[in-house]
């Protein structure tokens, strides 16, 4: 066994998104989102699972933090429902809704909790999907508004924020395989959509600058800004040329599509030339890739596993599979353990995009932050075991005492190890990661799966909301409070 210490000041977190966890989804003049309706079109979401109630955090909030206290996290990463707080996406805001997100940061500040702010994490405001949502232009405006407001209201205590997540998934997912809300299959609403997440990320910076917040000390330091992206590990399938292509084709249509307009102020080639054969184009105006590579300070990496892609001209619209090499091990979805590839993935955007000094953002330097990383296993919640006959003179020996229920998810712990592990690897390397937020605080919507698999590192029961700590969240807790892990490397997942 070796121990792996960081940085002093490492941001020790977990990450949670409003929709999958607040429930709660009509009171205080919350608006409906695009999520509320695409759960009530039958067949979208597994067993027919809704956000209704989910983790019912909006009324549980002071026990979520009682919580994170006890995972000893000093970080929390959530989002705010853009429809609690303009109920149309636009016009008048919603005191009641932003009443919500003042208390929890406050209590949060008083857990010594530093907030990590998502603005969006995929809940539109259904009135403006009624505009065409992320497809019209304006919803990049009206994000532009929404975020100055919350700048202007929590910004004087929350000190580092995120405008969109994973703008891949909301916009492909959403608009071209009809797997997430919107629910659309239209290559062309999903280019739309996605140069407006990106415009509106962009956006949302421009605001940040212009209100000084990156100037000003609030909270704990000037405020930093930055966006979550889902970036894989990628290998072929083969060493056949197609194999190759279809690789180099998907890590480009899904991660350098999103990261080159940030770090480099434009769309990659290859994709443009792919996209334009099918007859589309990004609706790229004049200003649009300045506004987007603005400078940021924190890019975010949601890193969940590695896709080996194999040419396949079978597959709707991009032509690839994704595979599972023989042998590699697996999570309840299917998804590949990987832990290396989240070295990689680091390594690969800062040597692409970060190395020249002109890729530099203009003051200070982007640090990296492990937006999410976790598993989904079949958790086994085993029952409260019976006290041992109470012995009327003694009290209990040691050990003895009754133990409550317990969810020993070794692999998730793992899994969570093994990725710490090449976080460490990375610090190493000198590439500047600063936190690591595990997906997630507790188990929830898990999009269109609902809830039949589980993500937390707390178990939540959804009959009768109680939560439970897993094992994995007991480690966690000694890993965060520690600033360090013990683990054999030989012996890691992967
Ligand atoms: C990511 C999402 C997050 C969660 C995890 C498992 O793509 O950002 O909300 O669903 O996957």
């Amino acid at each position: 066994m070796s121990e792996f210490r960081f940085p002093a000041r490492f941001l020790w977190g977990a990450a949670t998104s409003a929709y999958q966890i607040e429930g709660a989804v009509a009171e205080d003049g919350r608006g409906e989102s695009i999520w509320d309706r695409f759960c009530r079109e039958p067949g979208r979401v597994d067993n027919g699972d809704t956000g209704d109630i989910a983790c019912d955090h909006y009324h549980r909030w002071r026990d979520d933090i009682e919580l994170m206290r006890r995972l000893e996290l000093n970080s929390y990463r959530f989002s705010v429902a853009w429809p609690r707080i303009f109920p149309i996406g636009k016009g008048q805001p919603n005191k009641a809704g932003l009443a919500f997100y003042e208390r929890l940061v406050d209590a949060l500040l008083a857990a010594g909790i530093r907030p990590l702010v998502t603005l969006y994490h995929w809940d539109l405001p259904a009135a403006l999907q009624e505009r065409g949502g992320w497809t019209n232009r304006d919803t990049a405006y009206r994000f532009r508004d929404y975020a100055a407001f919350l700048f202007e209201r929590l910004g004087d205590r929350v000190d580092l924020w995120l405008t969109v997540n994973e703008p891949y998934v909301a916009a492909v997912l959403g608009h071209a395989l009809g797997m997430h809300a919107p629910g659309l299959k239209d290559l062309n609403a999903a280019l739309r959509a996605a140069h407006h997440l990106l415009l509106a990320h962009g956006l949302a910076v421009e605001a940040f600058d212009d209100l000084g917040m990156r100037k000003t000390s609030r909270g704990q330091g000037p405020a930093r800004i930055g966006l979550a992206l889902d970036i894989h590990a990628y290998a072929p399938a083969s060493d056949r040329e197609a194999d190759w292509e279809a690789m180099e084709r998907a890590r480009t249509l899904e991660a350098r599509w999103f990261v080159e307009p940030v770090l480099a102020g434009r769309y990659p080639q290859e994709g443009l030339e792919w996209y334009k054969g099918q007859g589309v184009e990004p609706p790229v105006k004049d200003e649009d890739m300045a506004l987007i590579s603005r400078p940021i300070d924190i890019f975010g990496l949601n890193y969940y596993r590695r896709h080996t892609v194999a040419h396949d001209p079978s597959q709707p619209i991009f032509g690839y599979r994704v595979e599972v090499p023989p042998g590699r091990p697996v999570t309840e979805l299917g998804w590949e353990v990987y832990p290396q590839g989240l070295h990689e993935v680091l390594a690969w955007v800062r040597d692409t995009y970060l190395a020249s000094p002109a890729a530099q953002p203009a003051e200070g330097s982007i640090a990296f932050f492990i937006t999410e990383n976790g598993a989904a296993y079949p958790d086994v919640l085993e029952p409260e075991a019976a006290a041992p006959k109470a012995d009327a003179d003694r009290p209990p020996a040691p050990g003895t005492q009754k133990r409550g229920p317990r969810v020993r998810d070794v692999e998730r712990r793992d899994y969570i190890a093994a990725h710490l592990y090449y976080v460490w690897r990375a610090i190493q390397d000198g590439i500047p990661v600063e936190g690591y937020w595990a997906w997630s605080l507790m188990d929830n919507f898990e999009w269109t799966r609902g809830y039949s698999c589980r993500f937390g590192l707390v178990y939540v029961n959804f009959t009768t909301q109680e939560r439970i700590i897993k094992d994995s969240g007991r480690w966690y807790s000694a890993v965060c409070g520690e600033n360090g892990l013990e683990v054999d490397p030989e012996r890691l997942v992967g």
